[in-house]
C-alpha cells in the first residue's frame, strides 16, 4: 500500500520545491519559472528549470525531472519512503502509521546493519590469530593501529563461511546477505558463501555514517588486486567516494583526489584529512558534483605513471565542468602518494606538503604537457606549440584566465600579444557557438523523441505521439474536462504505448476524484516520471485552448484508423469496406 494521498498532498504543499532545492542549487527567476545550474550534472549554462506553478523540475541538459520527493531522492540518495520521511521531518509532520509499502526502505536498513556488523567482524578478526597475516600486511605498509581503527580496516579470513555464519547467528537472512553483496548464492542453489575471503578490508562509509560497501585487497600479487562490493540497493560505485565522510570534516574547501584506498589512507596518516578516492572506476560527473558540495578546489593526486596521467587528463574537464578549481600534483619519480610518503620516512608529511604546495593549476599542467610534445628549439615547433596552446586557452571560459596565460606565453616566446589573443578569442567564440549548437540540437532531439529510451514508440509514430502527449498534458492541466475527453478518445486509440498508459492512469485518477500528479513518483519509474515532467515543461506556458484540444483529438482519431500499407494489403474486401466506413465516420 502507498501513503494516503492526502498525506502526500499536504507533504508537497508544505515543502516548496524552490525552498527545498535552495541549498543545492542557486535559482534565478526567469519569467514564471526559476532556472539554475543543474545539481545533477555539470554544466555552464543553466538548464535546470523549476516550474513554480505546479511545483516540478526538469533539466533540459540531463533529462532529470520530478517533484519535490524525487528531487530529495536524487540529491540525498534516498529511496522513496526515506525521502518522504525527510520531507515530513522538514515540515514537522508525523509519518502515517504503517500501512505503506516500505519494503525497500526496510531492506536498505537491514543492509546497512549487516554491513556495520560485517565491518565490526572484519575489524575484530584483524586482532585475532586468524587475522595475523592481514595485520602484518597493513603494518608492513606502515599503517599505525590508530589509522587502522580510524578507517575501521579489517580482515576477511580464508574460510568462505565465517562471516555468513556470524551474520546469520545475528538474525540476518541469506537473502539480506546476498542483497548486501556480502554473500553469494552457492551454485547448487542451496545456501550462500562469503563474498570476500583472504583480503584486507576497507569499509566505504557514506555521508551519514552508514557502511555502504567494502573494498578488499589481496595480500599477494594475485589478481584481482582489489575486489569491491557490486552495486546494491544502498551502493552505487559511480556516485560515491571513499573517505568523503571523513574529508568533509577536514575544515577546508579543498579536496585531494587520489586513485586508491591506500593513497587516501597514507595521505591521512601524514596529516591531510581531506583526501578522497573513486572506487576502482574512472571519475564520473556525479562524483564531481558531489565534491562540489564540499569543496571549491580539487587537487588531483593520481599516480605519476602513464595510466595516472591519462586519468588526470580525463578528470580535469569533468571537475572543471562541475565548477571546481583544479590543481594537479606532480609526484617525483613516478610514484603514487602512498609510495612517495613512505619513501621519505619520517619526513613523509613535510615532503608531501611541499609537493602539494608546488602543485600547479590545471592550465599550467596542461601547457607543460603540451610543451613536451613539440620541438621548441625549432621555429616550426614553436609555431605548432603556440597554435595548440591557443586551442587550449580557447577552451577556458574565463577571459581573464585567457589573458593571463596568453600574456605569459607571449612574453616567453616573444610574440605579439594582441594577435595571439585575437587567435584565442576567435577559437574561443567558435567553440562556444559549437557548444551552443550541440546543446540546442540535443534539446531538439530530446523533444522530438529520437533516441528516447522510455518512449520507444515516439519515433515510430511521431504525429500521433505528439498529439497524444499534448492531450495527456491538457488532461492533467484541465481535470474538469476529463469526462468530455474520455467520451471522445478511448485509451485504445492511442498509438504510443507509454502515452496510452499515462492517459488511462490520469483519466482513472481524475474520474475517481484524485489530484492527477500527487503520486507520480510512487507510481512510475524514474525514467517514466522524467518523461512526464519533460512533457509538462515543454507545454508550460503554452496556452492550451479548446481549439487545440479539438485538434489533438482529431489527429489521434485520424491516426488510430490510418492503416499501414502492409496491413491494408492483407485485408479481405469486406474488411477493407469496414475500414473505409470507419475512416469516413472519423472525417465527419
Ligand atoms: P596498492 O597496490 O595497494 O598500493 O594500491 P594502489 O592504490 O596503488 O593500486 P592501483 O594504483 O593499482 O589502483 C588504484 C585503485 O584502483 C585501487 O585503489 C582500486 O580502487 C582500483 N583497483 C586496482 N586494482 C583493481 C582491481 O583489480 N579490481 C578493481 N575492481 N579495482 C582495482
Ligand atoms: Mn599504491
Amino acid at each position: 500500500m502507498a501513503f494516503p494521498e492526502g498525506f502526500i498532498q499536504e507533504l508537497k504543499m508544505r515543502n516548496d520545491l524552490a525552498e527545498v532545492a535552495a541549498p543545492y542549487v542557486t535559482l534565478k527567476r526567469r519569467g514564471r519559472n526559476l532556472v539554475g545550474l543543474c545539481p545533477f550534472h555539470g554544466e555552464k549554462t543553466p538548464s535546470f528549470n523549476v516550474y513554480t506553478e505546479d511545483s516540478h523540475f526538469y533539466c533540459f541538459g540531463c533529462g532529470a525531472g520530478g517533484d519535490v520527493i524525487s528531487f530529495v531522492m536524487r540529491i540525498e540518495n534516498l529511496d522513496y519512503v526515506d525521502a518522504v520521511r525527510f520531507l515530513a521531518q522538514r515540515a514537522g509532520m508525523d509519518m502515517p502509521e504503517n500501512g505503506y509499502d516500505d519494503s525497500l526502505s526496510k531492506l536498505r536498513k537491514r543492509i546497512f546493519e549487516a554491513n556495520r556488523e560485517a565491518a565490526r567482524f572484519y575489524y575484530r578478526s584483524l586482532y585475532q590469530p586468524v587475522g595475523r597475516e592481514g595485520l602484518d600486511y597493513l603494518h608492513g605498509r606502515m599503517l599505525t593501529d590508530r589509522t587502522i581503527r580510524h578507517f575501521g580496516l579489517g580482515f576477511a579470513d580464508d574460510d568462505w563461511s565465517s562471516l555468513t555464519t556470524h551474520l546469520k547467528s545475528l538474525g540476518f537472512t541469506e537473502q539480506e546477505l546476498t542483497a548486501a553483496n556480502l554473500a553469494l548464492p552457492r551454485r547448487s542453489g542451496k545456501g550462500v558463501y562469503d563474498r570476500f575471503t583472504n583480503r584486507v578490508m576497507f569499509p566505504i562509509i557514506d555521508l551519514r555514517g552508514n557502511v555502504i560497501a567494502f573494498g578488499g585487497r589481496i595480500m599477494t600479487d594475485q589478481k584481482p588486486k582489489y575486489l569491491n562490493t557490486s552495486d546494491t540497493p544502498v551502493f552505487q560505485k559511480s556516485a560515491n567516494l571513499f573517505s568523503l565522510n571523513n574529508a568533509k570534516n577536514a575544515g577546508t574547501r579543498t579536496l585531494l583526489l587520489c586513485e586508491g584506498y591506500m593513497d587516501v589512507i597514507a595521505v591521512n596518516q601524514a596529516g591531510f584529512q581531506n583526501a578522497v578516492a573513486t572506487l576502482g572506476t574512472a571519475l564520473t560527473g556525479e562524483q564531481a558534483m558531489l565534491m562540489k558540495r564540499y569543496a571549491d578546489e580539487v587537487v588531483i593526486c593520481y599516480d605519476a605513471d602513464e595510466a595516472g596521467q591519462k586519468a588526470t587528463a580525463r578528470a580535469i574537464p569533468i571537475l572543471r565542468n562541475a565548477g571546481l578549481l583544479v590543481r594537479v600534483l606532480t609526484i617525483p619519480n613516478g610514484k603514487d602518494p602512498d609510495e612517495f610518503i613512505r619513501s621519505q620516512g619520517a619526513d613523509g608529511p613535510e615532503a608531501f606538503r611541499a609537493v602539494l604546495e608546488r602543485s600547479g593549476n590545471d592550465v599550467d599542467y596542461r601547457l607543460q604537457k603540451l610543451r613536451s610534445d613539440y620541438h621548441l628549439e625549432t621555429p616550426d615547433g614553436k609555431v605548432q606549440f603556440l597554435e595548440a596552446a591557443a586551442d587550449l586557452l580557447a577552451a577556458l571560459t574565463s577571459s581573464i584566465e585567457q589573458d593571463v596565460y596568453a600574456a605569459r606565453l607571449c612574453k616567453e616566446f616573444e610574440v605579439d600579444k594582441t594577435s595571439f589573443l585575437a587567435q584565442v578569442k576567435k577559437r574561443s567564440n567558435s567553440r562556444r557557438r559549437d557548444a551552443y549548437r550541440k546543446e540546442q540540437q540535443k534539446i531538439r532531439s530530446d523533444l522530438s523523441g529520437r533516441g528516447d529510451r522510455v518512449d520507444k514508440d515516439k519515433s515510430k509514430a511521431p504525429r500521433s505521439s505528439s498529439a497524444e502527449e499534448a492531450l495527456v498534458v491538457y488532461l492533467i492541466r484541465n481535470p474538469d474536462a476529463a469526462q468530455t475527453i474520455a467520451g471522445e478518445v478511448a485509451p485504445e486509440q492511442f498509438q504510443n504505448a507509454l502515452m496510452r498508459r499515462y492517459y488511462a492512469y490520469f483519466l482513472q485518477r481524475i474520474i475517481n476524484g484524485l489530484e492527477p500528479m500527487t503520486n507520480i513518483t510512487a507510481d512510475f519509474t524514474a525514467d517514466e516520471a522524467n518523461k512526464l515532467y519533460q512533457m509538462l515543461g515543454k507545454h508550460s506556458g503554452v496556452a492550451q485552448t479548446k481549439q487545440s484540444l479539438a485538434e489533438y483529438i482529431r489527429v489521434i482519431r485520424e491516426e488510430s484508423v490510418r492503416l499501414k500499407a502492409d496491413e491494408a494489403g492483407g485485408m479481405t474486401g469486406e474488411q477493407l469496406n469496414d475500414y473505409l466506413a470507419k475512416i469516413r465516420k472519423v472525417k465527419n
